[in-house]
């Protein structure tokens, strides 16, 4: 048994104890601070701990050498790749104020360019973004930039345009300093074909896509941290992509394509109303009634998607990939099917169309 007095002794050891340990971190603490900081070989920033080991997506592309010699366009100049560079008080980087678009070069044009556009100003319009250009003058900058970089065919653009430079962050547009930015970038980027033949598999997110009076899902907009989130998701699940539902349990769409099943010959794909119009899906609806296959934008459900015979998805990068299996469960008899492909051939016969009408 210990004493009253005994038992004090140790307490006050403790305190002792304890305050010696704090000095020592203490000043563990100056001496670490005053370290310089030694970046070692393959160091990169923190990243939340999240390593994707996933690589393979609807957006995977061969990887192309010249892709390191490209020129990008920012705000009326040229840049090499490791110049490039835009403030940390730009409104798309404080706060993703901003709306981009996605268009591909293909035989020396770019398809459904008008489309686009079209999408692009609705987009900039909505935001109330002065571009201070006109569909023209963007048509005409996006071609300067592929000729200034000798490009003609398997090139992916991207043109991005935010509010512009706050003075600091904040959201207010009075903050504003100068305005907007616009920023094309230019690769050869043709998508892996493997991905094309093997098809991708999908988890459905817990994220789901809410209506448009919220942040309307049918815009482009530079925020896609509930895409991304949808896609970890899906990645830590062991999946490819996501498919992300509507708030009222009904398909929306994938995080980074749109969705489509075949089901008894039958086209489906989401109403539109909780997704990016893409100008593929448009175009797979178009070729699909053309060719006489009953195609319906309309809600349906996972058990829907489960049971279906086919299922595929669209963007302009990778065209149409198929989806061969959703949350572990096989779809069809888990290889790419037959009017996917027979689709694929009528959008791909379009795109030719297309760019040789100019
Ligand atoms: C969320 C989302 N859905 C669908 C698409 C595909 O659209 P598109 O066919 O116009 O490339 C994209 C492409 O950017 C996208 O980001």
């Amino acid at each position: 048994m210990l004493s009253v007095a005994d038992a004090q002794h140790l307490f006050v050891g403790h305190l002792l104890v304890d305050s010696i340990q704090q000095k020592l971190r203490d000043l563990l603490l100056v001496f670490n601070r005053s370290l310089p900081i030694v970046k070692p070989l393959g160091w990169a920033p923190p990243h939340g701990g999240y390593a994707p080991t996933v690589a393979k997506t609807t957006h995977s592309a061969i990887s192309d050498q010249r892709n390191g010699d490209i020129v990008i366009y920012i705000n009326g100049e040229y840049f090499s790749r490791d110049e490039a560079r835009i403030s940390v008080f730009d409104s798309g980087y404080l706060v993703g104020d901003g709306v981009w678009e996605g268009i591909r070069l293909h035989n020396g044009v770019f398809p459904f360019l008008d489309r686009h556009l079209d999408r692009l100003f609705h987009g900039l319009e909505t935001a109330s973004i002065d571009i201070g250009m006109g569909h023209d003058d963007v048509a005409t900058l996006l071609q300067e930039v592929v000729d200034r970089n000798g490009m003609i065919d398997g090139v992916h653009v991207r043109i991005m345009v935010t509010r512009g430079d706050k003075k600091t962050p904040s959201q207010h547009p009075a903050n504003l300093i100068s305005g907007p930015n616009v920023v094309v970038i230019a690769e050869y980027k043709q998508a892996d074909p493997e991905i094309r033949d093997r098809g991708i598999t999908l988890f459905t997110s817990s994220v789901r896509r809410p209506p448009s009076d919220t942040l309307d899902q049918r815009l482009n907009v530079h925020s896609k941290l509930h895409e991304v989130i949808a896609l970890i998701e899906a990645t830590d699940a062991g999946a490819d992509e996501a498919l992300m539902l509507d708030t009222t349990g009904a398909i929306a769409t994938c995080n980074a394509t749109n969705f489509f099943i075949v089901s008894s010959e039958e086209l489906w794909t989401s109403t539109g109303d909780f997704n990016l119009p893409g100008i593929t899906r448009g175009a797979v609806l178009e070729v699909a009634r053309e060719a006489g296959i009953p195609a319906h934008e309309r809600r349906f459900f996972l058990d829907d998607v489960y049971a279906a015979d086919e299922a595929f998805v669209t963007g302009t990068f990778g065209g149409l990939i198929p989806a061969i299996e959703v949350d572990g469960r096989v779809i069809g008899d888990g290889s790419p099917g037959p009017v996917t492909a027979h689709l694929r051939t009528l959008y791909e016969k379009l795109i030719n169309r297309v760019s040789s009408d100019g």
